[in-house]
């Protein structure tokens, strides 16, 4: 094997050359030219509001408290700087697989192959986390109206065992089930009522495959279908989120904005992997490149106008939210529904409930649209078996990949805990986006290979003497706040005693202090460009706070991935066989 071999890139003049070549026939390998700036934007709404924030943003509110608004603030400004590099990338190789193309370009093979692994866990994974909620979302609806399915049927078979243990303890110590929490009781109760297959409970949530099979039905019949399902659903969701603010807006006493940031700023970090969650999206509207209009134009805009609109939606709802009643009580999976049960406005609870599955029909819409296109570039590249690629001949939609997809999110969702998958997925985007940002380091870097660009190219500012001075004034406001990384890094603590225990908990942080000094020396000897050196900084600092367990699990995803990659997709690819 030659080393040289793992970096070869794919060349974007040949790239683009093919975009104009498939421009002038009017085809571009069987898939149709839809999507305007509209659809795309609606896309990225569609994709960005769902479990984040009618669900996950509950924790991450009683956690940090009304200050996780400016949590918002700080996670949209990394989103916007990563989608700002998306969007040159889009813009320069404007065809489907998004960064796992951008890769191929500016990093070579490995990195693109690392990326698209990465894609694929982002889309499958955070689409297995949408379902679950989607199921939870839809049973305690469809409770309200008397509707009540089998709680074995609705819920995974971990969360039913723990919880039957759980309840088992508390009946042990002579209490009785009402003792339980609401979560423990459903838990305990689909234990007990649960048929058996040999020595096993037959317990799965049926919801989530359910909705996983219907959305990848409508995938796979097409992209306008798809499209105008999209819009549908983005007007509603986008309604019923309006009406939240205003209609909570008369409910917010400022009493409960005071203190702002009750368990100070680690109690607010606490909830980075929530928001994040809440952000993710925006970038796979990037997939469908080879199905817009006008790529160029629109991506970029599209990406921007979904991201401004999202973080206005959010910073204002975790304001309402914290405002109508006292953080401590926001602990829950419905926060944007219980808020105003609690004040007895059941119909709106209601209204919020339905919305909520709407929301997540959507994401799960765009994702299932986003994760195939991303088998199918890797397998034109040579990387997956043929197979991927193959165009439906009536459908016009990669249909092979569809229904991988489906199958690759339904299966697991029946069976598959909540509670960590969410954290996989922002672990997974985030990488993406920090490399996407390094991308864009290097491509500009190497003049040379950009073809004349019509479209869109990150501002410029020179980082020279802006990133030291931004990285000093970091170190001394984290030294003044005592923030948690920097308590991380110099002391022990928090049950972590022994010397390699420190270091384990301590890596991420070390590689980010490592990453920031070679940053600053290249800003300073070589004018890197700002935008990208700070969502790659950024995007680096939010995956620092996400625990070393997830970063265990993701390097185990990327080692998988490498098997592959070295066991069939660096013999199979194309530019192995073509050299
Ligand atoms: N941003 C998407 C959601 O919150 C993944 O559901």
């Amino acid at each position: 094997m030659n080393l040289r071999n793992l970096f070869r890139k794919k060349d974007i003049a040949a790239i683009v050359a093919e975009f104009d070549r498939t421009e002038a026939l009017h085809t571009t390998g069987g898939l149709v030219r839809n999507l305007t700036l509209r659809d795309l934007t609606a896309l990225g709404i569609a994709a960005v509001i769902g479990a984040g924030i009618f669900s996950t943003i509950g924790n991450a509110s009683a956690a940090g408290g009304p200050a996780v608004s400016l949590l918002f603030v700080f996670t949209a400004l990394a989103c916007a700087f990563s989608a700002m590099c998306y969007a040159q990338f889009a813009s320069t190789v404007p065809v489907s697989g998004s960064a796992y193309t951008y890769a191929y370009t500016s990093f070579g093979e490995l990195i693109a192959w690392i990326i698209g692994w990465d894609l694929l866990m982002e889309y499958c994974i955070g689409n297995i986390a949408v379902a679950i909620s989607w199921s939870d979302y839809l049973t305690s609806f469809l409770s309200g109206f008397g509707v009540k399915m089998p709680m074995y049927l609705t819920m995974d078979y971990l969360s039913a065992a723990r919880g039957h243990t759980a309840a088992t303890e508390l009946l042990a110590q002579g209490k009785t089930l009402a003792d339980a929490t609401p979560t423990v009781q459903d838990a305990y109760a689909a234990w007990q009522q649960a048929p058996h297959l040999g020595s096993m409970r037959v317990i799965a949530d049926l919801p989530a495959l359910f909705i996983t099979m219907v959305i990848t039905y409508l995938v796979y019949v097409g992209i306008k279908e798809s499209k105008q399902t999209a819009n549908l659903l983005v007007l509603l969701k986008l309604l019923v989120i309006l009406m939240v603010i205003v209609v909570g807006a008369f409910y917010v006493q400022p009493a409960n904005w005071s203190p702002f940031a009750p368990n100070g700023i680690s109690g607010v970090l606490k909830g980075v992997s929530a928001v994040f969650f809440a952000y993710i999206g925006f970038d796979a509207i990037s997939t469908t490149a080879e199905e817009c209009k006008d790529p160029q134009h629109d991506l970029p805009k599209a990406m921007i106008y979904a991201l401004v609109i999202c973080t206005i939606l959010y910073v204002t709802i975790t304001l309402v939210l914290t405002g109508m009643v006292p953080y401590t009580e926001l602990g829950i999976g419905d926060p944007l529904a219980y808020v105003f049960e609690r004040l007895n406005l059941n119909i709106i609870s209601g209204i919020v409930a339905f919305s909520a599955v709407i929301a997540m029909t959507s994401v799960l819409l765009v994702f299932q649209i986003g994760q195939p296109r991303i088998w199918m570039s890797m397998s034109r590249d040579g990387l997956l078996p043929q197979a991927f690629s193959r165009i439906h001949p009536k459908f016009k939609t990669p249909s092979f990949a569809t229904i991988v997809s489906g199958m690759a999110v339904g299966i697991p969702a029946l069976f598959m805990n909540l509670t960590e998958v969410t954290d996989l997925t922002s672990i997974g985007t985030l990488f993406a986006f920090v490399l996407v940002c390094g991308g864009i380091l290097l491509i500009d870097h190497d003049q040379a290979r950009l073809p004349g660009t019509k479209g869109f190219r990150v501002p410029y500012y020179n980082s020279k003497f802006v990133l030291p001075l931004l990285l000093l004034l970091g170190l001394v406001l984290a030294l003044y706040f005592n923030a948690p990384g920097v308590k991380q890094f110099f002391s022990l603590g928090d049950g972590i005693n022994s010397g390699w225990d420190v270091v384990k908990h301590r890596l991420p942080m070390y590689g980010f202090l490592v990453v920031c000094l070679v940053l600053a020396y290249y800003a300073f000897t070589r004018n890197l460009s700002l935008i990208p050196v700070l969502g790659l900084l950024t995007n680096l600092y939010l995956m620092t706070e996400l625990g070393i367990t997830n970063w265990s699990r993701f390097l185990l995803w990327l080692a998988l991935g490498l098997i592959i990659y070295f066991s069939y997709s660096y013999r199979h690819s194309k530019l192995y066989q073509n050299k």
